[in-house]
């Protein structure tokens, strides 16, 4: 079993749409016993909710579920899995700054790092204080970074 978490800063945008995706990916290919995926947040406002309505809204309409609550990413959580996907570049440094040792760091990418359209620096941006087509976009860039992903991971 391959584990990941997506990180981003809350916990209910980007990272439990980026879960869902993957899932929804991996559940297509018939690869559901091989890889385990979770999200979490650098930060601690949201721990216990829900994903963003919008973010729930948009998956929906794309067949995708977001299946978990908002949790904190803590140090310990390096030891529970073989890669972890930064939202952006201050959750990168984030992750960083809390990673333990070189193995903890070696595990940390970019989610957009496996868009091979794009460059290996790309974000996906934070939709909280914009409106429903950011949330469209964050899907768009999360799908196009998973099949990705997969495609690297499923070889
Ligand atoms: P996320 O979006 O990191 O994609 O979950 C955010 C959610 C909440 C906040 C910021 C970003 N916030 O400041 O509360």
């Amino acid at each position: 079993m391959f584990r990941m978490c997506f990180v981003c800063l809350g916990n209910i945008c980007r990272s439990p749409t980026a879960e869902g995706i993957m899932l929804h990916a991996i559940a297509q290919a018939g690869l559901s016993t091989a890889f385990a995926v979770e999200s979490a947040g650098t930060a601690d406002y949201h721990v216990g909710e829900w994903p963003d309505r919008r973010s729930l809204a948009a998956a929906k309409q794309r067949g995708v579920t977001l299946p978990s609550r908002a949790r904190q990413w803590l140090a310990e959580d390096f030891r529970r899995f073989d890669l972890v996907l930064a939202m952006d570049s201050d959750n990168h440094a984030a992750l960083l700054r809390i990673a333990p040792d070189d193995e903890a760091r070696a595990k940390v990418r970019l989610l957009r790092s496996f868009d091979s359209a794009v460059a290996p620096d790309a974000a996906v941006p934070d939709p909280y204080y914009g409106g429903i087509e950011d949330f469209e976009h964050v899907l768009d860039l999360c799908e196009a970074a998973a099949r990705g992903l997969l495609a690297r991971l499923a070889v």
